[in-house]
């Protein structure tokens, strides 16, 4: 079994190296490429998510860095060979041909046979090209990177940050988060995936999912806070590619998610809806911030003293919930029919590269270290699953999922005597 850290061979290895050989394993049995070399890149899923997802790339890429930097650089060649001649990449890009009919109207696209969808998706790639060229320095890459991400981010800038810098998302699944608690609120019968929630997108298809323009009718739409530490992570990560200005704009957008996403009541960061309220339902977001080198000590201690590690929280044994287990909302397992309702409470393995650098850098290396021991044990007992129940353990969704092997990274991060490079 190509997915299972926890598949027959193994058994008997120590787990961190049961992990090693699943992850290689696995990233190799989902990578597929064009015959003519166009593009390459890993399934996140090889049956549930043939397509090339932005996020879970960058995440692929990083992990790939650890067994074959020439594969971490060409999946995320394919997201710049995704890109559109106005900067734009998109969430999902379709390499392998057009959406199936049966999801055309479900997906974010405006003709069905567009390449890619026109919504955008955490925008973490400078978090990841900077992260793979340090890994394995490549000047081409490097100069590539350069000027991607210059047309990515000025994209960014002009379709979707408002005059605080902060970037502004349309639809819930642009968080990553698909049906995140966080925007019940606001969306009520249309949050994903309820039937209401085709509405939504056939509206922005309309609209041509501009966001100012969703804006301007009074469409639903919010300032969200892992879309916005993703942000800042891409602009430190541009910096590391040697680009002058970038880090100022990385702390300009720390400072402001800072002063209007932090809730210093509570503790916790939340995001904001239509009309600028503040959506209070703690979930893994909140935390995020914590992968800021420039985020205000004490908010890191608060984040983690009152929040990631309280047991009555997010400290449950197999971590990290996406929920608080204190939020009504909260549910360990899977939720929703016939359609699952994803991010209510289960354990994805996206989660931590944002919070073991930040354990790091406030030198919680023993909170840093068991929280990549327990992932670690996970994957070894489970194999990568797509996210797993975070008091139980168990294993749900997709079975062979890849973003899963960035554990490789955290691995590397954590290990005694190695000195952690984060951000
Ligand atoms: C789900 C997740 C999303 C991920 C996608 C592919 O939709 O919510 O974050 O990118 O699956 O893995």
């Amino acid at each position: 079994m190509p997915g299972g850290a926890g598949d027959d061979e193994g058994r008997g290895m120590d787990p961190e190296a049961q992990v090693h050989r699943g992850a290689a394993a696995l990233l190799a049995a989902n990578w597929c490429e064009a015959a003519d070399g166009r593009w390459g890149y890993t399934r996140p899923d090889p049956f549930k998510y043939p397509d090339q997802f932005l996020w879970d790339s960058c995440m692929c890429a990083v992990a790939w860095a650890h067994v074959d930097p020439a594969r971490a650089r060409r999946e995320l060649r394919s997201l710049a060979a995704a890109q559109r001649p106005d900067g734009h990449i998109g969430h999902t890009v379709f390499w392998r041909g057009p959406v199936r009919w049966n999801r055309a109207l479900a997906y974010n696209v405006v003709r069905r046979r567009d390449p890619a969808t026109w919504t955008i998706q955490p925008p973490l790639l400078g978090w990841a090209w900077a992260r793979v060229h340090e890994r394995a320095p490549d000047e081409g890459f490097r100069v590539r990177g350069v000027r991607v991400l210059g047309r990515l981010h000025a994209w960014l800038e002009r379709e979707r940050a408002g005059p605080d810098g902060l970037l502004g998302i349309l639809q819930p699944d642009e968080s990553g988060l698909d049906a995140t608690p966080a925007y019940d609120r606001p969306l009520g019968w249309r949050a994903h995936p309820r039937p209401g929630f085709l509405l939504l997108v056939q509206a922005n298809r309309r609209r041509r999912f501009s966001y100012r323009r969703a804006v301007a009718a009074g469409a639903f739409h919010a300032v969200d806070v892992l879309v916005n530490t993703a942000w800042a992570l891409s602009w430190h990560g541009l910096a590391r590619l040697g680009v002058t200005g970038a880090e100022d704009r990385a702390r300009e957008v720390t400072a402001a998610i800072v002063r209007r996403l932090y809730d210093p009541d509570r503790g916790i960061f939340f995001p904001r809806g239509p009309g600028g309220r503040p959506l209070r339902v703690a979930t893994w977001a909140g935390l995020a911030p914590l992968a800021l080198p420039g985020l205000p000590e004490e908010v890191g201690r608060r984040l983690v003293g009152e929040h990631l590690l309280h047991p009555g929280r997010f400290g449950l044994p197999w971590p990290v919930p996406s929920v608080s287990a204190d939020e009504p909302s909260f549910r360990p397992g899977d939720t929703g029919w016939p359609i699952r309702r994803y991010w209510r409470g289960p354990s994805w393995p996206f989660t931590p590269p944002f919070l073991v650098p930040g354990l790091l850098r406030l030198g919680e290396h023993g909170a840093a270290r068991d929280l990549v021991g327990r992932l670690v044990a996970q994957a070894a007992r489970e194999g990568f699953r797509e996210y797993h129940d975070p008091v139980s353990g168990r294993g749900l969704g997709g079975r062979a999922f890849a973003p899963g092997a960035v554990l490789l990274d955290l691995m590397a991060l954590t290990a005694p005597g190695r000195p952690a490079r984060s951000g």
